[in-house]
């Protein structure tokens, strides 16, 4: 089932990512691509690879440096290709292995480099590996490559241990010759079991695969899930969800997770050019997260933290100070995130598009790497109240699990103010987008200076020629009223003012940007952020 290429020996320069920097990782502001959301060339409703190749110019103009792309492998899609069946194979609804091939070149010589999903918690319940211990039955050496255990009770009714999915309901499934497996996501997602040698193996084969191919690291899904407490306890706690991310579990963020990216980290630095390893970790504090960054293990995380924030001057500067402060032994960049395919667009959480433009600005210019979710560029808000017909998110189905609502943030993109899906393709799209997406399309927010679009556009330019925003490790704070934030970079300065009224500032020097027009150079808008030079 696996595609080859003709001889990835063959592969020219431009597969091995352009030309750059030392580092290039440490402030890269970093696009996250949704496939299924993004373009749709072959017309079918769903986007693939041919149209985020076609769309790379878009990225381009933008100003980023790298783009992710969530999972493309072949999967049955239960949880849109976070359940995959073959590591190597392209899901035909996004295309094939050489257009995999095709959009990382076309990337790299664009100057963008490319960062894919790999998946190692889990696999899809459709994976070989996975079908062939099902068939092989209890007692199998096949099924130590997963957590198959009998059950409790007397009869074994009742699952092994009192583990909750993150989806809602049991971590477990009870197969018909009365065993049962882990699944941390949805039933058709196996948890791995990392203690097995041929799952170190296989994952340390697949990094190979896609870094012959030449992509420029990975984005690693549910990083701090791999390695499961020895016995797998209970948990003897009734309302799991909520402690996720707060404490370290037998399930999440155990010590034994980092040596396994110390390994992964040996193979990315076999490979010239700087590729980076990306840690989706929820941990209960950023010494934790920092854990994961430790020179020898992987380079950047998401900071969550920051994502959890509300538009808050006194919180933000907290969570500012504790990301910096936690990183800086490690000597990792910090990242910084608003939204992502997981959680509501940051628009909407926020209350308005005045605050998602400041909090923007704010992002842009703190010192490290940024992620930008797809969209993010156009100030597209949530889309809530999609019909229930037309939702996927597995979480939804899972009743009780999170809020089921993941599918408001994974809507497609608008491209064009007309036609069918607004340029998203000529098929329609998976999910209905809202009529006001016209206006907040790329064509019609292009050339509008004050589109949401040219402010990202402008404010990447101006931290692409700057010395000072991204780089380092450290803000100084200036003083400034209640509700506002500010800070100096070298002969930089910027103030986010949180409040929902003006506020009286000094300008610091000359404007060089502002997320919403300023009528008078020393009062500070209601939610809005400033960059000076001074
Ligand atoms: C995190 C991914 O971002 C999310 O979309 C997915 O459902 C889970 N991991 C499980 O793979």
């Amino acid at each position: 089932m696996t595609q080859h290429l003709a001889d990835p020996a063959t592969h020219d320069a431009a597969a091995e990512g352009p030309a750059g920097r030392t580092g290039w990782w440490r402030d890269a502001v970093i696009y996250q691509v949704y496939p299924r959301s993004f373009a749709d060339a072959d017309g079918d409703g769903m986007g693939d690879l041919e149209g985020v190749r076609a769309r790379l110019p878009h990225l381009r103009d933008l100003g980023v440096d790298a783009v992710w792309l969530s999972p493309f492998y072949a999967s049955p899609q239960a949880d849109a290709g976070y359940d995959v069946a073959d590591y190597r194979t392209i899901d035909p609804m996004f295309g094939t292995l050489h257009d995999a091939d095709a959009l990382i070149r076309d990337a790299h010589a664009l100057g963008l480099r490319v960062i894919t999903d790999v998946v190692p918690n889990h696999c899809s319940d459709q994976h070989d590996w996975f079908r062939q211990a099902l068939r092989e039955g209890p007692g199998s050496p096949l099924r130590a490559r997963f957590h198959f255990r009998p059950g409790r009770g007397t009869d074994g009714e009742l699952p092994p241990n009192d583990w909750e999915s993150v989806f809602g309901g049991p971590a477990w499934t009870r197969v018909p010759d009365g065993e049962w497996y882990l699944h941390l996501f949805a039933p058709q997602q196996p948890d791995f079991n990392w203690e097995h040698p041929a799952v170190h193996d296989e994952f340390r084969s697949i990094l190979r695969f896609w870094l012959d191919l030449g992509v420029d690291g990975f984005r690693i899904d549910v990083a701090h899930g791999l390695v499961k407490a020895d016995g797998l306890p209970d948990l003897g706690h009734s309302e799991q969800l909520k402690l996720l991310g707060n404490q370290v579990l037998p399930f999440f963020d155990q010590d034994g997770v980092h040596e396994i990216y110390r390994s992964w980290r040996a193979i990315l630095d076999e490979y010239a050019g700087e590729r980076i390893g990306v840690a989706e970790a929820w941990t209960p504090s950023a010494e934790r997260t920092a854990l994961y960054l430790r020179p020898d293990e992987l380079h950047q995380a998401f900071n969550f933290h920051y994502l959890g924030t509300g538009w808050d001057a006194g919180a933000l500067r907290a969570a500012i100070d504790d990301s910096l402060d936690a990183m800086r032994p490690v000597g990792a960049p910090t990242t910084w995130v608003l939204s992502n395919h997981d959680v509501v667009r940051h628009r909407t959480r926020f209350g308005s598009l005045a605050r998602a433009r400041a909090a923007a600005l704010l992002m842009l210019a703190l010192p490290g790497s940024v992620y930008v979710y797809q969209g993010e560029e156009l100030g597209l808000p949530e889309v809530t109240g999609l019909p229930d017909e037309v939702r996927q998110d597995p979480a939804f189905f899972r009743g009780d699990g999170q809020d089921g609502l993941r599918d408001g943030c994974r809507v497609p993109i608008p491209w064009t103010r007309n036609g069918s899906s607004y340029g998203f393709g000529s098929g329609g799209s998976w999910l209905p987008q809202p009529a006001e997406w016209a206006g907040l399309s790329v064509e019609a927010q292009t050339g509008d200076p004050a589109s949401t679009l040219e402010l990202y556009r402008g404010a990447l330019a101006v931290r692409r020629d700057s010395p000072w925003l991204g780089a380092g490790d450290a803000v100084e704070w200036l003083a400034a009223p209640e509700g506002v934030l500010a800070f100096r970079r070298g002969g930089f300065v910027c103030a986010a003012n949180t409040t929902g009224a003006p506020v009286r500032l000094p300008a610091p020097g000359t404007v060089l940007l502002s997320s919403a027009p300023l009528t008078d150079p020393d009062l500070l808008p209601a939610d809005t952020t400033v960059w000076w030079t001074a």
